[in-house]
Formats: structure tokens, sequence, C-alpha cells
């Protein structure tokens, strides 16, 4: 077991990819101190935990507080990893429509939420040095789609805060890293969203969509010992999709090699020179 006596906060650990970190900490071995709004959700996931033969807790919490989280963290004995994964993709609206509230809301939830959680769980991390935080950002932090400005430059600023911390605690012990998922199933969706499809499909050369256990592996990889040389690092879990040159998507001859491994190029083909 790689965590075996190290205690982890998940923030958002109720459900969806917080709730795959959770498992994925708890088989490890690790303490499991799920922080989540969802108590419902919340105390599910540690009676599944439990189940499996792992240890974990639930506490109602709202990451946007800062008198809540001072509190919470000050009753804590010991912390060694720290993983920020709360975040919210707001109401989808052009920049022109958006209103300043909804802007503040999904910074709030995304990205001040990052930053009280780690103002105050920096003195305990230090006393487990060394210790851990990994961030979620998102694939979004890179690639753009439209009416989601807030997300997208909130997913961005995880990224640099991600680098400022590591420079900043490196002296201190602390590892700070960030992963960076695409569409990504999770517990118990086992249709494609309504978002995804056949199209979108191809945008993965892997050929698959992420699940919560892809991203966990992950998170897992980078707070855990084996990663004790890596910092200010992101790690996209994205199937090679941002890898990929539009054109491996929109050219029928691309991605029909792709489908069925054989890359036949359009005769005459401009860009790739094919004859
Ligand atoms: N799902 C995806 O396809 C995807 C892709 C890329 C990145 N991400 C990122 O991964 C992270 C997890 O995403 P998800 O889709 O699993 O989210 P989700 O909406 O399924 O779960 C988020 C959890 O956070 C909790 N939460 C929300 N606001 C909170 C607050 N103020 N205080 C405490 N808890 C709060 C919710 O109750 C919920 O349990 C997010 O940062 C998201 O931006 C998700």
């Amino acid at each position: 077991m790689r965590l075996q006596g190290e205690t982890v906060v998940i923030t958002g650990g109720a459900k969806g990819i917080g709730k795959g970190i959770a498992m994925r900490f708890a088989e490890e071995g690790a303490e499991v101190l799920i922080v989540d709004l969802d108590k419902s959700n919340g105390l599910e996931t540690v009676r599944e935990i439990g189940r499996n033969g792992g240890s974990a807790s639930f506490t109602e919490l709202d990451v946007c507080n800062e008198v809540q989280i001072a509190s919470w963290l000050g009753s804590i004995s010991r912390l060694d990893i720290l993983v920020n994964n709360v975040g919210w993709t707001g109401k989808r609206t052009p920049v022109d429509q958006m209103e300043l509230d909804d802007w503040r809301r999904v910074m709030d939830i995304n990205l001040t939420s990052l930053f009280l959680m780690c103002k105050h769980a920096v003195p305990l991390l230090k006393q487990s040095s060394p210790a851990s935080i990994v961030n979620l950002s998102s694939v979004n932090a890179y690639t753009m789609v439209p009416a989601l400005a807030a997300y997208s430059a909130s997913k961005g600023a995880v990224l640099a805060i991600t680098k400022q911390l590591a420079v900043e605690l490196a002296p201190v012990g602390i590892r700070v890293n960030s992963v960076s998922p695409s569409i990504t199933f999770k517990e118990g969706v086992e249709k494609p969203l309504a978002s995804t499809s056949e199209i979108s499909l191809d945008c993965y050369p892997l050929g698959r969509f992420s699940t919560a256990r892809d991203v966990a592996n992950a998170v897992l990889f980078l707070a855990s010992g084996e990663a004790a040389f890596i910092t200010g690092q992101d790690l996209l879990i994205d199937g090679g999709m941002t890898a990929q040159s539009v054109s491996a998507v929109l050219r029928d001859d691309l991605r029909a090699g792709w489908k069925s491994g054989t890359y036949k190029l359009l005769p005459n083909s401009d860009t790739y020179g094919g004859s």
C-alpha cells in the first residue's frame, strides 16, 4: 500500500471525480477525509470505502467559507496530502451576456476555494513534510470552447497558482502539482453524456473518454513519494486529445485510418505530401 499511515483531505469527494480519488486513495491505505456540501453522497462514499476495507470520514463544509475552513482544519492533528478537487463549470454564457455575480461565483468555487484551503492547510502540511498538494485543473485551461470564459480562466489560473505554490512551498518540503482531465465519465454514468457524440470521440486518439479512476491514478502518482522530484507540473489526462491536430479529426482519410489502424492519405494531399 502506497499511502499507509498518511492522511489526505479531498475537497468535493462526495461524488464524481472526487469520489473516484477518495476510493483510490483509500485502496492505498490512506486515511481519507472528505469535505463537501453534499452530506448524503458524502456519507454514502464513506460507507462504500468502509465496505471495501478502507478508512474515511465526511465533514460538511463550504470550501468558499474561510471561517469554516480555518475552524475545521484547526481541529485536525495530521495532514500529508491535500487534493483541491471542487470545481464548477458555471452557466454556459457568452461573455457579453455574463453577469458579474456568475463570473465571481465560478472564480470563488474554482480558484478562491483552492487558495483558502492551501492557506489553512499549509501549516499542517509543513509538519508532515514531505507533503503534497494536487489541484484539479482541466483541458479547458489549454483548449477552449465557446461560452465558458469564467471556467477556462479559472482553470488557467489553477495552473499558475500550482506553479507559484510549488516554488513557494518547495523549501518547506511541500510539492504542488495539478492534473487536467478531459471529459470524464463518473461513477454510475454508463451512457455517453448528452454533449458527447461519435465525432467528439474521434477527438481522443486513445478512442475513449476518461474515467474517474484514470484521473484518480494520476492524482495518486503525483501525491505519492513516487513523484518525489516532481513539483510545479500539470499532467494532462486526455487520451491524447490536446496532442492531436484538428486535421486528424476533420479529415475523413485520417479519421478512417484511426478507426482501422491503417492510414491511407488522400491522393495529392497538400498538407502531408502523400502521393
Ligand atoms: N467531469 C469532467 O468531465 C471534468 C473534466 C475536467 C476537469 N474537471 C474538474 O474536476 C473536478 C471535479 O469535477 P466533477 O465533474 O467530478 O464535479 P462534480 O460536480 O461531479 O462534483 C463536485 C463536488 O464538489 C462539491 N462542491 C461544490 N461546491 C462546493 C463547495 N463550495 N464546498 C464544498 N463542496 C463543494 C459538490 O457537492 C460535488 O460533490 C472539478 O474541479 C472539475 O472542474 C472535471
